[in-house]
């Protein structure tokens, strides 16, 4: 069984991570109503993702016999002044979700929960990848700048993206 304090934090995590399916599904609707689709399409596989990272740690909770608790999930922002801005602004939270996967690995480790840290191990290595494909879009944007033809470009290239890619 799974101890209380390791239970809570997972459970904050699984917050955190229907948070995020929160905040990509705003960024979503916002591409919609922007006529950027294929950025919107991106957005909205990236919140699926993040609804799939929620379900794995539920189902961890209570493969050990922990109790998932479900609390309110914070409302995202609406808008973003750019395309620009709202991947960087994805970035960061990516960076901050590391910092948060982090934390729950040292809180395993301290409390000499083998089996958590070991779950927790997909997750860093996901972190990787998340921080990873932010990061590939916000550059790319950064070399388009204003031009539309760049974002009509990107716009194609970001609708491409499938689940589970
Ligand atoms: Fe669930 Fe984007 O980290």
């Amino acid at each position: 069984m799974i101890a209380q304090k390791m239970e809570q934090a997972l459970n904050k995590q699984i917050n955190a991570e229907l948070y995020s399916g929160y905040l990509y599904l705003a960024m979503s609707a916002h591409f919609e109503s922007t006529n950027l689709p294929g950025f919107a399409n991106w957005m909205r596989v990236q919140a699926q993702e993040e609804l799939e990272h929620a379900l794995k740690m539920y189902a961890y909770v209570n493969e050990r016999e922990g109790r998932v608790i479900l609390d309110a999930i914070e409302a995202p922002p609406s808008e973003w002044d750019s395309p620009l801005a709202a991947f960087q602004a994805a970035y960061e939270h990516e960076q901050k979700v590391t910092g948060l996967i982090n934390d729950l690995v040292s809180l395993a480790v301290d409390e000499k929960d083998h089996a958590t840290q070991i779950f927790l191990q997909w997750f860093v290595t996901e972190q990787i990848e998340e921080e990873a494909s932010a990061s590939a879009v916000v550059e790319k944007l950064k070399l388009v700048g204003d031009a539309p033809q760049g974002l009509f470009m990107m716009d194609r290239e970001l609708g491409a993206r499938t689940p589970g890619a």
